[in-house]
C-alpha cells in the first residue's frame, strides 16, 4: 500500500512539475496534455510454488510489472553494463546453467580477467536471504552494485553506466527513457529503478518444476525407483545443510574441502571472525546437473567428484562443520559405491528443463552496442 501511495505521489509531483513547466515554456498550451497521461503499469501475476516456503524478497516494496520485468531483462543481457561494452550479467550467468556459469571454474570479466569465484546459479532468488559464497549482500537490490563495480567483472561505475544508458544511441533498438517510464512512471534514470528492475527480472526466475516437484505434488511415477532410494539417502545424509525444498538452509559452513593456492577464507572474508574461516554459503542443488564445475572455486567437475568429497576427502580443520565428523572420529559421509550412484541420480531430479528452457527468460537479443 505505502509503495502504491509514494508512486501516486512521485506521478502527482511529476504532472505538477510537468505542467509548471510547459506554462512556462508555452504558455497555457493545451496540446501537451498527453504527457500527464495516467501511467499504469501492467502487474505481473507471480505465484508462489506450492512446495515452497514464503518468499524473503519483500514484492511489496517493488512489486513486479510486465514492464519492469523487461526492462530488468534488457539491462540484464546488455553489456552496456561493463566498462569495455563487451561483457553483460549473461556472459556469466548463463540460462541453459540455470544462470551459472557452465564449464568455468572462474568466469571471464573485462579484459580477460577472472572472477575471484564460481558463477553461482542465479534461480529463487526471492528466498535467499544472503548472496554471495560469503553472504556479503543482505538484499538482491543491492547484489548488481556488486559485478558492475568489481574490476575484475564488469570494471565499471554505476553511474557512468546511468550516462551510458542515457544516451544509448539506436532508440529503435532499445530506448531505456521510454522503458523507464512505462515501469516507473517517469523517464528519470537511476540506479535505484535500474537496481530495482534487475530484481523484478531476476526474482522471476524461479525452477519449481522438476520431476523431483512433479514427485511432491504428488505424481509418484516422476522418480524413478533408485531417484527415490537416493532421496532418502539424502535426507539422512545431506538435507541438514541442503535443506528443505531450495535444498539450501542458507547458513555459512566448513564442508572440508582443502584449502587451495587461493586460499579463499570465504565467511571470514565478511565477518573477520577465526569461527568463519572457510565457511562458504551452503548452496542450493536445483538444476545441479547443469551448473557444473561444483563448489564457490569450480574444483569438481563432476557430481561424481563431489560425493567422492564428501565419503573420501573430507579434511579436518578448527572450523569443519561437526556434521561430518564421525563417532569414531573419522571425517566425511560413509557412503558406499551403490548409495553414491543413487544419490546422483537423485540430484538429476532437481534439473528442471522447463526453467533451462523458458523463452520469457532468454535474451530478448538487444545490446545498445
Ligand atoms: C564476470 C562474471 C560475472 C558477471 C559479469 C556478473 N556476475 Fe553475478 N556473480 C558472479 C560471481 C563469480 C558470483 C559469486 C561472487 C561471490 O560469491 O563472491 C556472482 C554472484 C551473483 C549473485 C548472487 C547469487 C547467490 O546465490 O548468492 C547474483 C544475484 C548475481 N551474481 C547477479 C548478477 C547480475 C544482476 C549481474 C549483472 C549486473 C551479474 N551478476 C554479473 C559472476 C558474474
Ligand atoms: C555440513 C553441511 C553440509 C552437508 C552435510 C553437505 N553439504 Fe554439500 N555443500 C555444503 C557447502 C557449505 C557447500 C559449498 C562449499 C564450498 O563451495 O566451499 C556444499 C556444496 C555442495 C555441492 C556443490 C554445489 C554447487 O553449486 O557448487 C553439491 C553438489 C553438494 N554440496 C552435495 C551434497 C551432498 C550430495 C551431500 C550429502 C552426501 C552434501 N552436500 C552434504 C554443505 C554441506
Amino acid at each position: 500500500m505505502k509503495v502504491l501511495r509514494f508512486s501516486v505521489h512521485t506521478r502527482t509531483f511529476h504532472q505538477v512539475l510537468t505542467s509548471i513547466l510547459l506554462l512556462l515554456l508555452f504558455g497555457c498550451q493545451t496540446k501537451e496534455n498527453t504527457k500527464t497521461e495516467a501511467w499504469k503499469p501492467t502487474p505481473l501475476k507471480w505465484t508462489k510454488p506450492t512446495n515452497f516456503p514464503d518468499p524473503v524478497y519483500n514484492l511489496s516494496k517493488n512489486p513486479l510489472t510486465e514492464e519492469g520485468v523487461a526492462l530488468g531483462k534488457t539491462l540484464f543481457y546488455d553489456q552496456v553494463l561493463s566498462k569495455t561494452n563487451q561483457i553483460s550479467c549473461a556472459s556469466c550467468h548463463l540460462q541453459k546453467a540455470a544462470f551459472s556459469h557452465q564449464g568455468q571454474s572462474f568466469s571471464l570479466g573485462i579484459h580477460g580477467q577472472l572472477s575471484k569465484r564460481n558463477s553461482p546459479a542465479i534461480q529463487n532468488m526471492a528466498w535467499n536471504p544472503v548472496f554471495f559464497w560469503d553472504g556479503g549482500v543482505h538484499d538482491l537490490d543491492f547484489v548488481p552494485f556488486n559485478p558492475v563495480q568489481n574490476p575484475v567483472e564488469m570494471g565499471e561505475n554505476v553511474s557512468n553506466v546511468i550516462e551510458k544508458i542515457k544516451k544509448v544511441s539506436d532508440k529503435k533498438v532499445v530506448n531505456y527513457p521510454k522503458m523507464f517510464k512505462a515501469a516507473f512512471g517517469t523517464g528519470e534514470i537511476n540506479s535505484i529503478r535500474m537496481m530495482k528492475a534487475l530484481s523484478q527480472f531476476m526474482v522471476t526466475m524461479v525452477s519449481a518444476d522438476s520431476p523431483y516437484d512433479q514427485y511432491v505434488a504428488g505424481n509418484d511415477n516422476a522418480l524413478r525407483s533408485e531417484q527415490k532410494e537416493g532421496l532418502t539417502i539424502f535426507k539422512k545424509n545431506c538435507a541438514s545443510c541442503h535443506a528443505g525444498e531450495l535444498f539450501t538452509n542458507y547458513s555459512f559452513k566448513n564442508n572440508g574441502l582443502a584449502p587451495l593456492k587461493a586460499n579463499d577464507t570465504g565467511r571470514f572474508d565478511v565477518t573477520r571472525l577465526d569461527k568463519d574461516k572457510y565457511k562458504f554459503k551452503v548452496p542450493g542443488l536445483r538444476n545441479i546437473g547443469f551448473t557444473a564445475p561444483y563448489m564457490h572455486d569450480g574444483r569438481f567437475k563432476t557430481l561424481e567428484e563431489v560425493l567422492d568429497h564428501y565419503s573420501g576427502n573430507v579434511i579436518k580443520s578448527e572450523t569443519l562443520d561437526p556434521i561430518l565428523i564421525q563417532e569414531n572420529g573419522e571425517t566425511g559421509i560413509n557412503l558406499s559405491k551403490e548409495e553414491k550412484k543413487k544419490v546422483i541420480t537423485f540430484l538429476k531430479s532437481l534439473d528442471d528443463q522447463k526453467f533451462l528452457e523458458n523463452p520469457t527468460l532468454a535474451s530478448p537479443k538487444v545490446s545498445a552496442f
